[in-house]
């Protein structure tokens, strides 16, 4: 699809940087946004607006034998269901739709470039391709071969990297500057935060009886756009981030009341949420996220296993993260401290998995 056949008439702010400045993600600075805060309701709104039409309005499903374990009602969002396998869509659409609309203050023809280990990627690339632009990849050498290929088949060029944060950060940056290309983060750019707010919206509207939605966290996109957009329809709800023990810099910053990034890289099975939250997300997260849930590696298989079996779902391991949260003993506590919390949302990210990886796990 052409960019001039866009729909106009959206906020002009150009989200996203060409070049290697330090305000490599630079804030967008629209009306309604709570201090500190890089994104509002508004622009989760705007997003909506956009990517509508081009992804699926993803189901609910529900089961009684997992409502059992979790002594709640619980509502699984299937976003393994979604276009490209993963939430990841709605955020790549808003930015790369944000980006045509602002072509002329580009001044002229440009490309997207980002670091992903997959789903991002793959999300990216299609979306680069609805739109006629060139799409750059760097993606860590350990990724599964299933995303490499999807990301391919989106038209998206791949570039290998070092599998570290900063081994992808020194690919991305050599990309942008051979490429002339624009960042377009898996997670801290503000159009990619408000896309994945979108999955709030469409939940709340599919259920607005939730008392809270949990969802997993990596680089913090997702939960904060979920959150932002969540609290601002029902004041009420409560949003929990869940994240592997291993991985836990989400819950160290909130430990800690500061941003706290990890001194090594995370091994999980949730290969999705390795990544650590960012100064855009953290403000979000510290304001707007009520607790977060950690679990250990066990428990994201075992609950990844109920979801296949239970509820017939082809879930990825990261997916089971929220899972795994929801009907743990830490969360059941966290009942004891809020009865009103029964009507439990929970984002099942993704389903794109390598079955010759997945199968030995069984
Ligand atoms: C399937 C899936 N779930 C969760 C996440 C974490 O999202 P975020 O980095 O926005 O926290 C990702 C990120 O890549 C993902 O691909």
């Amino acid at each position: 699809m052409n960019c001039s056949l866009l729909p106009r008439g959206f906020k002009t702010n150009i989200l996203l940087q060409r070049n290697l400045s330090p305000k490599l993600f630079q804030k967008n600075m629209s009306d309604g946004k709570k201090q500190g805060h890089c994104v509002s309701y508004a622009d989760v709104k705007d997003a909506w607006k956009r990517i509508e039409g081009r992804v699926q309005y993803t189901p609910i499903f529900t089961s009684t034998y997992l409502d059992k374990l979790a002594g709640r009602r619980l509502f699984f969002k299937a976003e393994n269901q979604q276009k490209t396998g993963s939430f990841k869509i709605r955020g790549a659409i808003n930015a790369v739709a944000q980006l045509c609309e602002n072509r002329e203050k580009l001044e002229g023809n440009f490309c997207v470039v980002t670091h992903s280990s997959g789903n991002h990627g793959q999300a990216l690339a299609k979306a680069a391709q609805l739109y006629n632009v060139p799409a750059f990849i760097a993606v860590p050498s350990d990724a599964p071969q299933c995303k490499v290929d999807a990301i391919k088949g989106y038209g998206g060029t791949v570039v290998p990297c070092i599998p570290t944060l900063q081994g992808r950060i020194d690919k991305c940056d050599e990309l942008v500057k051979e490429h002339s290309g624009i960042i377009v983060h898996p997670n801290q750019t503000p159009a990619v935060i408000a896309g994945q707010g979108t999955i709030a919206m469409e939940m709340l509207q599919q259920n607005p009886d939730l008392d809270a939605i949990i969802a997993p966290v990596g680089g913090g996109g997702m939960i904060s756009g979920i959150a932002i957009a969540a609290k601002e329809i029902k004041p009420s709800i409560k949003v929990y981030a869940a994240e592997p023990v291993n991985a836990n810099d989400c819950y160290l910053s909130k430990q800690n009341g500061k941003l706290t990034h990890l001194k090594f890289t995370p091994k999980t099975i949730a290969d999705a949420v390795k990544a650590d939250i960012g100064t855009n997300t953290w403000p979000i997260i510290r304001d707007m996220v009520d607790g977060v849930i950690t679990v250990e590696e066990e428990e994201i298989l075992q609950a990844m296993k109920l979801v296949w079996e239970r509820c017939k779902l082809v879930i990825e391991p990261t997916s089971g993260v929220g899972v795994a949260a929801v009907i743990s003993q830490k969360f059941a506590m966290a009942k004891n401290f809020d009865e009103s919390v029964k009507n439990v949302g929970i984002v099942l990210c993704g389903g794109n998995i390598d079955l010759s990886v997945i199968s030995k796990l069984f």
